[in-house]
């Protein structure tokens, strides 16, 4: 009963906006429309399949709300319908109280349906069981919908530390409910390589593993840390996700972040003779794949077993931060440059990479690679990601090359989301709002923008990030905010409307185990790090239900305490401020502080 009053009282049928309209969809969908009445999905529901290109994912849907049953229903059905002339991931969803309707051309399109579907549904659709009795309303309503961006994805770093298949398959998941697209996984690095290859045991047998982890300081913790992905865990993965339209990219980092693979065959190096180690510490290193026989047999070969496991039609091949030392140092490489005619190192990387990038286009694979792929331009038909801010997206689209946006300071997911004194995630600041107002174009090239710009994409370093708790926490909720980032149209997207529709977000995150960052209830200390004291001090919080109360003494807040009036104000060196977040006189979230030392 409870359930039902909720949601009389806050969708207002007809047509209306989508922010007033009450519902809850992440990410926002292209048109609603609102009418009267409720669909009731109980065990009188059945489920109609009329073409069996959905018969995968109707049954994956069903075995997900298995409380509800779906078995014979006759009052009541959900249709797949196909029909033609949608785009791939487009769909229509129609909701009636005797039908749903999904209506799309591809298993994408009619996928997303279902996920909007459900999010119609109270929250605890979600829970794995459910001990009430067992139905659902869903408003009744018409939703047109289809992405703004072809590529919506999000990088994982099982680099850096590595992270166990179920906890890659829980992001999976999360991804797929909110439409996103595309999992970029980072399987090779200075500090592991993490993937079974079964021509070179020994990146496995040596590359995975390291002798301890040092963070900041460099002085290492003393504790070994490895792992590896097997190829019956990789096929299980890549399983995993195609049943839930995701398509998994492999990046194997050339022809720097290579550390690890030295290690296991140091003849891949430039210095063969030289003793190499798996890095124990985050940086840039200077070791490098050489540009020899040796090393392109090697690197064809690792790919050619990933084609076995990943049917992609998009690999990543890194690309960045790779200092061109050894290239100097080497005689092998001034003597190969001069008899291929280049100028300078960043040539011979370029060779480097066109090698390897050649034999992928060969192979029928499209080439990603960091934005330094551009330096050189010798890729054929590439995409390059531009992460270090927006010049290198400027560059590329002038030149007609597609483009991808992670600049890092809206896409990395290792920047901070609240103001922590203990935390040792990166320093930059940024909040979910500043993730959600991100807009993946460059302003002043509008048309070069739409013409080239195919996505966008966040990216969950792990420098910092050693287990899954925190990969959940400096994830979630931001990479929400960031699915509709790639998927709802500028027009539709609304900071307002979103941080509303948190709540429902939150307790999906909850049924489905994710320990996210709870900051959405606190109160977040908004500065400018960067300048001296005095400096304007803001208080924000994400709960649009929330007032914010605050003291400058030292003394706890209370419901008695001022109230933040929302206009900045100064603090110096020596400043304590406390604040809290209340609702109706309650307190929320937790007290937080912030104190400037003298
Ligand atoms: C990167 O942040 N080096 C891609």
């Amino acid at each position: 009963m409870k359930r039902l009053f909720l949601i009389v009282a806050v969708v207002l049928p007809g047509v209306l906006a989508y922010a007033e309209s009450g519902l809850n969809i992440v990410p926002t969908p292209k048109s609603v429309t609102v009418s009267e009445g409720f669909f009731r999905l109980d065990k009188n529901t059945a489920l109609v399949v009329e073409d069996s290109a959905f018969e995968e994912i109707a049954t994956d849907f069903k075995d997900q709300v298995k409380h509800v049953s779906l078995l014979n229903g006759s009052k009541t059905r959900i249709v797949l319908r196909k029909r033609p002339g949608f785009g791939k991931e487009a769909y229509r969803l129609t909701v009636t109280p005797s039908e749903v309707l999904i209506e799309a051309s591809e298993v994408n399109g009619a996928f997303y349906g279902l996920q909007t579907f459900k999010q119609l549904l109270p929250d605890d659709i979600y829970a794995q069981v459910i001990k009430k009795p067992l139905k659902f309303l869903a408003p009744c309503c018409t939703i047109d919908d289809e992405p703004e961006f072809w590529y919506r994805g999000l990088l994982f770093d099982s680099g850096r530390f590595f992270f166990p298949k179920e906890e890659i398959m829980k992001f999976i998941d999360l991804m797929s409910m909110y439409k996103q697209n595309m999992f970029h996984w980072h399987l090779t690095e200075d500090q592991g390589w993490r993937i079974q290859i079964d021509k070179y045991p020994k990146l496995t047998e040596v590359g995975a593993w390291r002798k301890e982890t040092a963070w900041h300081s460099g002085i290492g913790n003393g504790i070994p840390h490895g792992g590896f992905y097997t190829k019956d865990d990789i096929r299980e993965v890549v399983e995993y996700a195609r049943r839930r339209c995701v398509t998994v990219i492999p990046e194997v980092e050339i022809p720097g972040h290579s550390t690890a693979a030295i290690a296991a065959y140091p003849e891949l190096s430039c210095f063969p003779d030289r003793h190499y180690e798996v890095e124990t510490r985050w940086g840039i290193w200077k070791n490098l794949y050489a540009p020899t026989a040796t090393t392109f047999r090697f690197l064809e070969d690792v790919f050619t077993e990933l084609f076995e496991l990943f049917p992609s039609p998009i690999y990543h091949i890194g690309g960045d931060e790779a200092p061109k030392d050894v290239y100097k140092e080497s005689q092998y490489c001034q003597d190969l440059m001069t008899v291929l005619g280049l100028e300078n190192e960043e040539e011979l990387q370029t060779f480097f990479v066109k090698r390897i990038g050649d034999f992928l286009r060969k192979n029928g694979k499209t080439v990603i690679g960091w934005d330094e792929i551009l330096d050189g331009g010798a890729l054929e038909d590439p995409i390059a990601m531009s992460y270090r801010g927006h010049a290198p997206a400027v560059k590329g689209i002038k030149r007609g090359i597609r483009v991808i946006l992670t600049p890092n300071r809206w896409c990395y997911l290792d920047n901070k989301q609240e103001d922590m004194a203990d935390s040792v995630d990166q320093n930059l600041f940024m909040p979910l709002k500043k993730v959600y107002n991100y807009y993946p174009a460059v302003d002043s090239l509008a048309d070069l923008s739409k013409k080239y710009i195919v996505g966008y994409e966040t990216c969950l370093w792990t420098e910092y990030v050693p287990d899954n708790k925190t990969a959940e926490y400096q994830a979630f909720p931001r990479n929400v905010a960031a699915a509709e980032v790639g998927w709802t149209s500028r027009e539709n997207k609304d900071w307002e409307s979103f941080r509303r529709r948190m709540p429902k977000v939150l307790a999906t995150l909850d049924w489905k185990g994710i320990q996210y960052c709870p900051v959405y209830y606190d109160v977040i200390f908004d500065y400018d790090r960067n300048i001296e004291f005095p400096k304007a001090m803001n208080l924000e919080i994400e709960d649009p239900t929330a007032v914010i109360r605050y003291t400058l003494d030292g003394s706890t807040p209370t419901a008695k305490s001022p109230v933040y009036d929302g206009r900045p104000f100064m603090v110096d060196r020596g400043s304590v401020i406390k604040a809290r977040g209340f609702r109706k006189g309650q307190p929320i979230g937790k007290v937080v502080t912030k104190e400037f030392q003298k």
